[in-house]
């Protein structure tokens, strides 16, 4: 197999084990631990580890991993690549089974920015982390994943809506309710929870369920489509493509380089959490790299963050609601985000550190800017940016559809941007590219 075909099967392939961010991380714990990454705790007492490969989980959602070389970054600075492991979706809620006459539904909250109506008609499965008690009163949680598709949430005939097609609109309380079955057996949520535990941790004993995190998702896998194998459609494109690729192109570069990704849960509801891109994740592990304050500010001056997230690529048949002459064309290559009033984090020493990287790698960057009479959305690059002082740019690939449950993307794009993440964290501390940002 060609290593393009099988660097974009890899990424289908993890899209589709990861329905939630608990399960991204997982798979790329999973991914860095075969590649000889070495597991540390916050829990536990170390700093200025290394030289060596290293990788921190925080609350089972948060992960940063890390290459150094034992000299002191703060003569040289990291390279460090950041993005977000949430998409929307629609999230249970804590006492979810409702029935109405024979049918048996889940109640679900909106997480994020859906594209709701994209949620209509769709096989959907059921995932994410469970808390227990055993019979000793101790506590357990794990990860479940039903993978078969359990519920749908069936639109309106059009005799009974004429308007769907002109005026529909989304009540999110009401509309959106998942059915799961149709039967004069009562079926009770928890006892389901209970079967899917047991199934999938065959040793445990689960005394009674006391909490669970859990998503709906499209159990349509994620695919390479069009006349030529041009684009990637799937769910979760928005930003699991990125954080594969960030944690490939880390896996890849030499070892000799300070290099760190992050990747946090929680943007798509405004990054602020524990673990959110403004929860104070980095910055703890910053201070363990480098506890000396001064040395620190030393690294971090030295530092450049390149934050990933999914662009909005032109739309053929929107072309109005763009800006004419910032066009992100998909398969193009990688885009820069640019935004007057710090949407994004992209200055012109990064912006342009960026594009001469995209050029060394092969590629010509693309730019974005929001029309000025429509809104700018945000991402991780701002936020990481104010609370560390590190210099950022915001980048991604172009997509189309954007929060939709099934996204489009250039399959070339995410090989450039690939190609180009992996020159990054490869630059030599003496490179004239990683020198020119730190003047
Ligand atoms: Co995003």
């Amino acid at each position: 197999m060609e290593p393009q075909s099988r660097k974009i099967n890899e990424l289908l392939e993890f899209i589709a084990c990861s329905p939630t961010p608990y399960h991204a991380t997982d798979q790329l714990v999973t991914l860095l631990e075969n590649k000889g990454f070495t597991r540390l705790k916050l829990s536990d007492d170390w700093r200025t580890p290394g030289p060596g490969r290293f990788f921190v989980v925080n609350h089972h959602s948060a992960l940063a991993a890390f290459t150094l070389t034992g000299d002191c970054p703060d003569r040289d600075g990291l390279r460090i690549g950041g993005a977000h492991t949430d998409s929307p979706c629609l999230k249970l809620k804590p006492d979810p089974g409702q029935r109405t006459k024979n049918m048996e539904q889940l109640g679900v909250e909106v997480y994020g920015g859906a594209l709701l109506a994209t949620w209509f008609g769709r096989d959907l499965s059921l995932a994410g982390r469970v808390c227990w008690q055993d019979n000793g009163g101790e506590i357990h949680s794990g990860l479940i994943d039903f993978q078969r598709p359990i519920g749908v949430i069936p639109s309106l005939a059009i005799h009974l809506d004429r308007e769907a097609n002109s005026k529909k609109t989304i009540n999110k309380q009401t509309d959106l309710v998942p059915l799961l079955t149709a039967s004069e057996d009562e079926c009770n949520f928890l006892d389901i929870l209970r079967q899917q535990i047991t199934q999938q941790y065959p040793k445990v004993m689960v005394k009674e369920i006391i909490g669970h995190d859990l998503f709906f998702y499209d159990t349509q896998k994620p695919t390479l489509i069009g006349l030529q194998d041009d684009f990637l459609t799937g769910a979760r494109m928005d930003n699991l493509l990125s954080c594969f690729t960030l944690i490939d192109a880390l896996i890849r570069a030499p070892e000799s380089r300070n290099a760190l990704v992050v990747l946090n849960p929680h943007e798509e509801v405004g990054s602020v959490s524990a673990t959110g891109a403004q929860g104070p994740f980095l910055s703890m592990l910053l201070e363990r790299l480098q506890p000396d304050n001064v040395k620190r500010q030393q690294m971090l001056a030295r530092s450049l963050l390149i934050s990933v997230d999914n662009a909005h690529g032109a739309h053929p048949n929107f072309m109005e609601k763009y800006d004419p002459l910032h066009l992100p064309l998909l398969n193009m290559g990688p885009v820069i985000k640019w935004n007057a009033n710090q949407r994004y984090a992209t200055d012109t020493v990064t912006g342009g550190f960026f594009r001469a990287l995209c050029r060394r790698a092969g590629t010509e960057a693309q730019d974005f800017v929001m029309r000025n009479d429509m809104a700018c959305g945000s991402t991780i690059g701002p936020l990481t940016a104010a609370a560390t002082g590190i210099k950022t740019v915001d980048v991604g690939v172009p997509s189309l559809g954007m929060h939709s449950i099934r996204e489009t993307v250039g399959a070339r794009d995410f090989l450039l941007l690939g190609d180009s993440l992996q020159l990054f964290f490869s630059l030599d501390p003496g490179d004239v590219l990683w020198q020119g940002h730190q003047q």
